[in-house]
């Protein structure tokens, strides 16, 4: 079953509480909160407590995709405002190790994103330490980008390292960037299991038929 995640980041900012409001009803999984710090990537967004804020519109699985350089000094605070799914960057954080145990220690699922030039031997050995790795298909940092098909090879060589070690089923595969109906579809070919999809969601005509079919629906 294909989960979808939609990302905030293209929603209206004036009524994030409305666009998050939107989304049960329109058949999303997930809801994708992108918080980018203005130095790990060229961009900055928001952080917990806006994630807070937004946290009683819905019941919905919180998946927080942290793109901020040294991720630990935030966890805690992202437990508070309510993210279920904490994923942090392999490539911003050098004891990742650390960081995801402290991640489930709080009672969070515990995701590891990879920039599209990271090679997939870089979680080799975290793999027993997460809940969900993140591909990044596009350069993190803004919504709207086109998706670098070599970055989602990775999908494939992911999911065989998983299998491998007997975790194919307890570990979830994201797909971040440039995600819409045609890509989504060489996603799932390649064997992930959770889409986030920023502009082919939030600039639909009919948002609810478009997540149908980034689901294969
Ligand atoms: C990019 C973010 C993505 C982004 C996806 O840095 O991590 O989640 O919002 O947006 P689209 O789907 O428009 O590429
Ligand atoms: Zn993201």
């Amino acid at each position: 079953m294909i989960k979808i995640a939609p990302s905030i980041l293209s929603a209206d900012y004036a009524s994030l509480g409305s666009a998050v409001d939107a989304l049960k009803p329109w058949g999303a999984d997930y809801v994708h909160l992108d918080v980018m710090d203005g130095a790990f990537v060229p961009n900055i967004t928001f952080g917990a407590p806006m994630v807070k804020a937004l946290r009683s519109h819905t019941d919905l699985v919180f998946d927080a995709h942290l793109m901020v350089d040294e991720p630990s000094k935030w966890v805690q605070d992202f437990k508070a405002a309510g993210a279920d799914i904490l994923t942090i960057h392999i490539e911003a954080d050098r004891h990742a190790h650390r960081t995801l145990q402290l991640i489930r220690s709080l009672g969070m699922k515990a995701g590891i994103a990879l920039n599209p030039q990271t090679p997939p031997e870089a979680i080799e050995y975290l793999l027993e330490a997460v809940d969900l790795i993140l591909i990044m298909t596009v350069n993190p940092g803004f919504g709207g980008q086109r998706f670098i098909p070599e970055a989602a090879k990775k999908i494939a060589v992911i999911r065989k390292m998983l299998q491998e070690k007997g975790l194919a089923g307890k570990v979830e595969i994201e797909v971040d960037g440039g995600v819409n109906a045609e890509t989504a579809r060489i996603c799932r070919e390649y064997g992930a299991n959770v889409l986030v999809a920023g502009n082919a969601v939030y600039s639909a005509p009919d948002p609810r038929e478009m997540i149908g079919r980034l689901r294969g629906e």
